[in-house]
């Protein structure tokens, strides 16, 4: 029997209005403080009132040594509230449920590069060339601590849930991997220890913010290289998560390629597929699969299935953010979005987020009628 992907679905206490979720995409709209702008808030607004079930906001730095890039969110202080709060209030006016993602970049911010700033790594790396030093046990238990408070402020400025990025090599992933975590400590070694940051940072969430509060992670179950994380090990940590009280796994790459750039306008559809599957069959909490999906009937076989229980998307948003209402009126049509990442150059160079293909077609549109 077929499931309704646009029948409402809960995870846990949070109810969706629909089994679709805006993946999380920085926009490079927030001020130099990391504040929302009226940019950002329009941005919400179009895509709240766009049909999606969640919108997992872009990532949002829980401390300034943990900012990967330009124009990112920031939730490391209290003067943020008020500009995330808008957020909140525009995703909700359309009827969508809002996440804030939090994240800490570790020794993979670029920010912190262009800046000349010395990033806190997990291990010092010499092959990687920007500025890095080792972290002390305390400056981990500084970050486990404003990775908390950033989900309390997320809970006070009425988000719906936080999601945390433990994905995409960013310092969640550092830890994880054994390409990045060297360390000879309690943080490091073992399959035990290299995932201790994960569970300690949610155990101090959870002290936080409570039973209650959706705590959710977009998690890297596999790294793309040789002798990096491995499925079986990121299945096994995935596990623990769930049974330290995570309520909702979202599926993406570790230390590798998370976006893939297709050059045909066909893109390699559901390229984590597989590994979603492969939690999914591990753990009881709803699962999330992101990554080149295009295609309702994709979507509906994913979900079918027992793949994954929730459909993930970022690229295609930034193109058509009224995708979920087009293909719930019925408009069956995939994705105008090709997969080329064009959105990815843009975004960041001192300009907001834009879709490189409706900026070709406007320009060409443009000189044609000069
Ligand atoms: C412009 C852009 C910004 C992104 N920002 C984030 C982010 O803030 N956090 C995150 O977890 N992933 C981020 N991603 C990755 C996407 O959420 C997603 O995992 C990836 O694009 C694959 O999904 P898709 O094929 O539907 O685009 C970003 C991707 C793009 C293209
Ligand atoms: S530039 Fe447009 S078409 Fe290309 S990946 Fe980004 S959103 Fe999709």
């Amino acid at each position: 029997m077929s499931i309704d992907l646009f029948a409402p679905y809960s995870i846990g206490r949070l109810e969706l209005r629909n089994r679709f979720v805006r993946s999380a995409t920085w926009d490079a709209t927030a001020d130099s403080s990391g504040a929302v702008t009226d940019t950002s808030v329009a941005l919400y607004r179009e895509l709240g009132r766009g049909g999606v079930g969640l919108i997992v906001s872009g990532y949002a730095f829980v401390s300034p040594l943990g900012q990967a890039a330009d124009g990112q969110y920031g939730v490391h202080s209290d003067d943020m509230l008020p500009g995330l709060r808008r957020l909140v209030r525009v995703a909700h006016q359309g009827g969508a449920r809002i996440a804030l993602q939090i994240v800490h970049a570790g020794i993979s911010s670029n920010y912190l590069r262009r800046m000349g700033m010395t990033a806190l790594a997990v291990s010092s790396l010499p092959e990687i060339s920007r500025p890095h030093q080792e972290m002390t046990g305390e400056d981990i238990e500084i970050i486990i601590a404003d990775f908390a408070a950033a989900a309390l402020r997320a809970r006070e400025a009425g988000f719906d849930a936080v999601q945390l990025h433990g994905a995409h090599g960013y310092l969640m992933s550092q830890f994880m991997s054994p390409l990045f975590n060297l360390r000879a400590d309690k943080w490091g070694g073992s399959r035990e220890n290299r995932r201790r940051f994960h569970l300690e940072v949610i155990r101090k969430i959870r002290r936080a913010v409570g039973a209650d509060f959706p705590l959710m992670i977009k998690f890297g179950v596999q790294d793309d290289k040789e002798e990096g994380l491995s499925l079986g090990e990121g299945v096994e940590t995935a596990q623990r998560m769930a049974a330290e009280g995570i309520d909702a796994i979202e599926v993406s790459a570790g230390v590798g390629r998370a976006i893939q750039i297709t050059r045909d306008g066909d893109p390699k559809q559901a390229y984590f597929r597989e590994r979603a599957a492969a939690v999914k069959r591990a753990v009881a909490v709803p699962v999330m699969v992101v990554g080149g999906i295009r295609r309702l009937e994709m979507a509906q076989s994913i979900v079918d299935s027992g793949d994954a229980d929730l459909i993930s998307l970022c690229r295609p948003f930034i193109r058509e953010p009224g995708l979920v209402a087009r293909w719930q009126r019925g408009g069956e049509d995939p994705a105008r979005c090709i997969s080329c990442s064009q959105c990815m150059a843009i975004v960041g160079k001192s300009e907001p987020l834009e879709c490189g293909q409706e900026r070709r077609l406007r320009e060409e549109a443009g000189n044609e009628s000069k």
